[in-house]
């Protein structure tokens, strides 16, 4: 047999799927990265009529179908106050995707990507796919990226950094100066500024702001998606917005790996954006009712845990050992070394899931972080 590329071999499958192995059947997960909640009948029900009418069986154009785009067109300037051209932007499979065109079309072999160390697991991967280094940054105390770690972490071999709020894994919120100042480097030091804002409808504390809105360089790429913020995460659709020569270089890479998005995803995300918005504030106020629950019971079992501001992910400090004796008494949650070696030390719970298995989940922390005392 032939070998392989040293990209591929570079990446390894993410260290979260071997937790979900090592969990025994009727284990209570903690471990997932998607909403609890059905996706919203509207939006299913524009993708069944898209596909009952024949509407769906052809390629749509590479960018996505022109209704679709002028919907995310239109949530940009409704959510983030944002101009955005539905020329400018290309919907994909799921916010992986999105991030993996960036990166293809942005990053030279043996260039650079800064990201956020503990950081969602795709940042690493797509990077060394791509052929860049990694170059990950550690965090505030509360867990935030600072823009002054990244500026120091920028080479004149750096093609990029990446920003993520809310955040996966930490459920960290960037503030509005946070955003101004990654604004600011990507044109100082004319690097990309990737923001990765899928989850900025989960946010309780604070509020999301993109880098874009401060963007006088062309120097910032958005990529978002409805799999979170609708529920959408077998749907695969996702989009990435950003200047007009980026766009068509992303598109290159687009139009060869994938032709274009689902179509009935496409069909079906452009109802969720446009429809009523009301299950997306429900998720969120269930999501800050389930954090505060989980919050008092860290408190109570003595976990020190920076408040997630946002997200559906909390990431308290861990005694060693914690992760096993937890998975073993049977609750799944993930090592925080799976998101980036700053992430030792810590574990990451997702609450994406009813109060009444998370209370029973806490009990069972509780017991597993006395019989570690
Ligand atoms: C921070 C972050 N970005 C992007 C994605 C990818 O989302 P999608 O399911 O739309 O591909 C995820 C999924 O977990 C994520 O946590």
């Amino acid at each position: 047999m032939t070998g392989f590329s040293s990209r591929v071999e570079a990446v390894s499958i993410s260290g979260i799927r071997e937790v979900f192995e090592a969990a025994g059947e009727d284990a209570i997960n903690l471990g997932l990265g998607q909403p609890d909640f059905p996706t919203p009948d509207h939006a299913r029900e524009a993708a069944i009529e898209a596909i009952q009418s024949g509407a769906v069986d052809a390629y749509t154009s590479n960018k996505g179908t022109r209704e679709l785009r002028e919907a995310i067109a239109a949530k940009h300037d409704r959510d983030n106050d944002l101009d955005v051209d539905p020329a400018d932007i290309i919907a994909t499979s799921g916010g992986s995707e999105a991030l993996h065109i960036v990166l293809e079309a942005h990053v030279d072999a043996g260039q650079e990507v800064v990201f956020p160390d503990p950081g969602f697991v795709s940042y690493d991967a797509l990077t060394h796919l791509a052929g860049g280094t990694p170059n990950p940054v550690g965090l505030r105390e509360d867990l935030t990226m600072a823009p002054e770690a990244v500026e120091d972490a920028i080479t004149d071999d750096t093609a990029a950094f990446v920003v993520n709020s809310p955040a996966n894994p930490t459920g960290a919120v960037q503030s509005p100066e946070d955003m101004r100042e990654f604004a600011r480097i990507a044109e100082e030091h004319d690097v990309l500024c990737i923001s990765d804002e899928v989850y900025e409808h989960q946010v309780f504390e604070g509020e999301h702001r993109s880098p874009a809105e401060f963007d006088e360089s062309g120097n910032v790429v958005v990529v978002n998606a409805c799999s979170k913020a609708y529920s959408m995460t077998g749907w695969r659709l996702g989009w990435v917005t950003g200047a007009t020569d980026r766009v068509e270089r992303m598109l290159r890479v687009h139009q060869y790996a994938q032709a274009c998005a689902s179509a009935p995803a496409q069909y079906a995300a452009e109802a969720a954006l446009t429809g009523p918005q009301d299950p997306v504030s429900e998720m969120r106020e269930a999501f800050q009712e389930r954090r505060d629950i989980l919050l008092s019971g860290f408190d109570e079992m003595g976990l020190a845990c920076p408040t997630p501001k946002g997200a559906f992910y909390a990431m308290p400090k861990v005694p060693e050992g914690w992760v096993d004796e937890v998975i073993d008494r049977g609750v799944v949650v993930v090592p925080g070394d799976a998101f980036g070696e700053n992430g030792a030390g810590y574990a990451r719970i997702s609450y994406a899931t009813d109060t009444e298995t998370l209370r029973e989940a806490i009990d069972i922390m509780a017991d597993a972080t006395a019989a570690l005392n």
